[in-house]
Formats: C-alpha cells, structure tokens, sequence
C-alpha cells in the first residue's frame, strides 16, 4: 500500500497542509507539526530546471537546498516539483528520492502568467502529450515513491471532466483538485461540486487514484463537511493555516494572545538556528500576520515588528513591548 492509500485509510478525511510558496519551508512546517499537525505535508513548489542546474554548477545553493529541507516531524512530507522538460524531471525525481521524501507531487495548477506563457504548470492542460510525459518520466525517476497531481479545473473555463479524466487516466496515486480555473481569483469560491465530479468519475474509471479536495477550507471541521458531501479521501488547507495555525486541531481552539507570543518567539528562534541570515529577512514578516492578530493591542504591535530590519529586532520589540507591558 502507498502513502496516498495508506492516508485514505486511516481517516476520512485525511489532512494535508498546501504547498505555499515562501510560506511552507521547514520551519513553517515544524510550527504546524508543533501546534496542530496534518496528516500530510508539502514542501514550497522546486523548479526542476533549477534543480539540474545547482546540481550541475551550485550544488550548495542555498535557495534550492532551503526549498528541499525537512525535518523528520514532518513527515510524511511530499516535495512538489514544476517545469518544462521530462528530463529534468526525472532526474529531480531520482533526487527526491535519495533525499528520503515520502512523495513527489507535479504542480499542474500554478496560474502565474510567466510560468504559464512558458508552457508549465496549468498550462500543460493544452498540452497533453507534455503532460503524459512528465508524469511518465517523474514515475520513473520516483521508483517506488508514490507520485501525485496537483491542479485546477481548468485555463479559462471549467473543463473538470476532460482534464482531470486525462490525469486519473495517467494512472497516478493521488490527485489534489483546487476547486478553480486559473483565471478564477479567490474572490470566487471554489467550486466544490467540481471537486465532487472528480471522484464520482474516479470510481467509475475504478482507478485506486486519491482524490483530494483543495480550496476555501479553513480548519479540520469544515473539511469534515466537505469530504462528506462530495466524498474526497483527503482535503488539503491552505490560507486557513495563515488565518490560524490552529486549523489542523480536531477541536476548535483559540490560541491566547501569550500563546501566539510565544510561538512567533518560537519562529523567530527556530528561523535563526535553521536559516541564520540566509534567507530573506522581509519573508519573516508574512509570520508576524499569523500570530499577531485579533487581540487589543495587537494591530500597534504588529506594526512596530513590520518596521523591524532583522531577527533580533524582531525579538527586542517582542520583549519590550510585549514582556514589559504583559496584558
Ligand atoms: C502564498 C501562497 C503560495 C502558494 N504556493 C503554491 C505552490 O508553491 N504550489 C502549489 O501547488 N500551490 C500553491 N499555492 C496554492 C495553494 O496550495 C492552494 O491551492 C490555494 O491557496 C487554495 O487553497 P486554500 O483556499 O486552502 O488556500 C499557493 C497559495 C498561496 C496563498
């Protein structure tokens, strides 16, 4: 039995934390795994042309090996790759591999205009015979790992059916449906009787696919509604991890303002010892959203922590804004 069907049958639904570009790396992840924990992660989406590249000139870069790191607490993790030549795809799948992940997930889904004018991503829905040939060279590279799908329902307009039946028809182990086309902004809510037509088609197909369901789910109790009503094995949660990274919790909880203190004291540590002052300062500031928020005084305190230039900044203000002046 894979991961993917492993998952299935542990609980329904299962859930997975999004891959979230700059948001998700390692250390995101061991806060998640710490707070409340998904049965599942993803890693940020890796460039396989990228990949070769560092492999063959910088194998130390530190932007992909950051992109690449994990922890064993958070597993089982999935690393999800994009690009343009089967190639390269198989040999970052032969590298995901040695690197120990538990997965390698294809982004069929990115809406980006530039990755979509080169042709990746959810471009490939025009592009089939493309399409076909990276998931065949990626199960190659993969060997045993299971390998999955990420996507939408379609460019420029819903083309559930023909898509994703193209993609169920691929034989891969699990297939996560973000419920809009590309062209769709968060502004319209995800189409879940879409999602729901994904697996009605992956049970008539008897295909052993699993389907997971993606899109406006905001905590564990809402994708409990969700999988009942349009029967997905899995659903995965994204902003609703930014909205409270107590989404993963099975009982609903608000973390106290001393409680959301102590875990962006924590992040903030965690970040110095993973990544020291490699990585881009300003991407810390995103965390600050996550645990700053809906209490008195949090909106001046935020504000003070975004006019920070580093970490220790960061945690001074911390100290003497929050520490001297306890609420
Ligand atoms: C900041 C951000 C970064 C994202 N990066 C990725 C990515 O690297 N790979 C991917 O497949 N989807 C990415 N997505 C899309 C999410 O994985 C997810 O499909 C989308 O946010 C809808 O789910 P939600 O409503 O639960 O957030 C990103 C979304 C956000 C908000």
């Amino acid at each position: 039995m894979n991961l993917w069907q492993k998952l299935a049958k542990s609980r329904k639904p299962f859930l997975a934390l999004a891959p979230m570009e700059e948001v998700t790396d390692t250390v995101f992840r061991q806060m998640v795994a710490k707070v409340a924990r998904p049965d599942v992660f993803f890693t940020e989406f890796t460039n396989v042309e990228g990949i070769i590249h560092a492999i063959n000139n910088s194998p130390s870069d530190p932007s992909l090996l950051q992109r690449l790191a994990f922890t064993e607490v958070e597993r089982p993790i999935v690393a999800q790759i994009w690009g343009k030549d089967p190639k390269n795809y198989y040999e970052a799948a032969k590298l995901i591999k040695r690197l120990r992940f538990d997965g390698v997930d294809i982004n069929m889904g990115c809406p980006e205009k530039d990755v979509v004018k080169n042709g990746c991503c959810i471009a490939l829905i025009n592009n089939r015979s493309l399409a076909a040939k990276i998931i065949a060279a990626v199960k190659k590279g993969a060997g045993r790992l299971p390998v999955s799908v990420k996507t939408r329902i379609g460019l420029d307009k819903i083309v559930t059916e023909d898509w994703c039946g193209f993609l169920l028809e691929q034989k891969i182990d699990a297939l996560t449906v973000h419920g809009r086309t590309a062209r769709e902004t968060s502004d319209v809510p995800a189409h879940w009787d879409e999602i729901k037509k994904v697996v009605e088609m992956r049970n008539e197909k008897l295909v052993d696919t699993v389907i997971i369901g993606n899109g406006d789910i905001k905590n564990a109790q809402e994708a409990g509604v969700r999988s009942q009503e349009s029967g997905v094995d899995g659903v995965m949660i994204g902003r609703g991890v930014l909205e409270s990274i107590n989404a993963f919790s099975p009982q609903p909880a608000t973390l106290s303002p001393q409680e959301n203190i102590n875990l962006l004291r924590e992040h903030i540590k965690l970040w110095q010892k993973t990544w020291g002052d490699t990585k881009n300062f300003s991407i810390m500031k995103k965390f600050v959203k996550v645990y700053i928020k809906g209490w008195e005084g949090a909106g001046d305190l935020r504000a003070r922590l975004f006019e920070t230039k580093s970490l220790e900044e960061m945690a001074e203000v911390l100290r003497k804004g929050w520490d001297s002046n306890p609420r």
